[in-house]
């Protein structure tokens, strides 16, 4: 199996995220950095060693990375959508896990996996980029160490958090830039239009709550969040945003991506963390750095997947 980091802010998607990785044999799990994002860094960190403990892995190190954004102060948290707690006020029902939190900072973690894995290690951030803008900017001698950042972010013709801007993006801009457009580490930028039309429905979860301790804990905590994209989307859907990166993470190519120059709207007007995408033949004016962006997928194939994986939790 390759080797994968997920960094993450759980978060109710970052949770199937997580179960998706523990639950897919091509991936080996290697660390859980944490966040802060849709919640506190302290409750993200809370969340994401309880929801590796219903996946039965106590043994993945978990360690806390960055508590606010590297610049300016995140406006606010995500907790419409998420809960108070980031699970949908259902994260004290889940197991309690066995192993402490890893001592070390979320850099130090993921630079000592960088160093001693036998092959370039895929990392999926899907929270806020500062824990990986930190990276790049502390250890920049181990980039090549860094097969792929599979990023959960942006939006090309939508926002969610505001008009133009998506959540991870927006919660910090100007880690978000350095990641996406000043460094030079291969990036697939998984963003909301596509993980939109992958959203699931009631059946898929029903099929999910019905397979077993894994699928169940993990429906539990949907309530608010079903709610909240009923009311955004005007169906009964759920969008489960980071688990599609994820998948990408896991099985390369499961995803289109077409490759196109992103730029990153630091400014302090309505734009701030907006991600720009030319998609124009033409080179005139273009900004930013090229990346992958997945833009399609088989969509009953990829919710199949989805539902297979994590049914089968550890
Ligand atoms: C992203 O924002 C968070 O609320 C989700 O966990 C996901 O990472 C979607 O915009
Ligand atoms: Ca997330």
């Amino acid at each position: 199996p390759r080797p994968l980091v997920v960094d993450t802010d759980p978060g109710i998607d970052d949770a199937f995220a997580l179960a998706l990785a523990v639950g897919s044999p091509e991936v080996d799990l290697r660390a859980v950095t944490t966040v802060f994002g849709n919640v506190s860094l302290e409750a993200t960190t809370g969340n994401a060693r309880r929801v590796l403990a219903l996946c039965g892995r106590h043994d993945v190190p978990v360690a806390a990375g960055a508590d606010r954004p590297l610049v300016r102060p995140q406006p606010h948290r995500s907790t419409h959508v998420h809960g108070d707690d980031g699970l949908g006020g259902q994260s004290r029902s889940l197991p309690v896990p066995h192993n402490e939190i890893d001592p070390r900072r979320a850099v130090e973690v993921l630079a000592d996996v960088l160093r001693r894995a036998e092959e370039p290690v895929t990392i999926a951030p899907i929270g806020p980029l500062t824990n990986i803008a930190l990276l790049l900017a502390c250890h920049p001698e181990l980039k090549p160490r860094i097969d792929r950042l599979v990023v959960m972010g942006g939006g090309l013709e939508t926002g969610n958090i505001t008009a133009v801007a998506e959540f991870n993006i927006w919660s910090d801009p100007e880690a978000a830039r350095r990641v996406l457009v000043e460094e030079d580490v291969p990036v697939v930028l998984v963003p909301v239009d596509l993980t939109h039309r992958c959203a699931v429905d009631p059946e898929w979860l029903d099929a999910l709550a019905a397979s077993g301790p894994v699928g169940a804990g993990l429906t539990s905590l949907t309530a608010p969040y079903r709610a909240n994209y009923r009311q955004a989307l005007g169906r009964d859907v759920m969008v489960l945003h980071d688990a599609v990166a994820l998948a990408e993470a896991i099985q390369p190519g499961i995803l289109r991506c077409q490759r196109m120059s992103v730029e990153v709207e630091c400014g302090t007007g309505p734009t701030r963390g907006m991600v720009v995408g030319d998609r124009r033949r033409q080179s005139v004016n273009r900004v930013g750095r090229e990346i992958e962006v997945a833009v399609d997928a088989d969509l009953d194939a990829l919710r199949a997947f989805l539902l297979e994986r994590l049914a089968r939790g550890r």
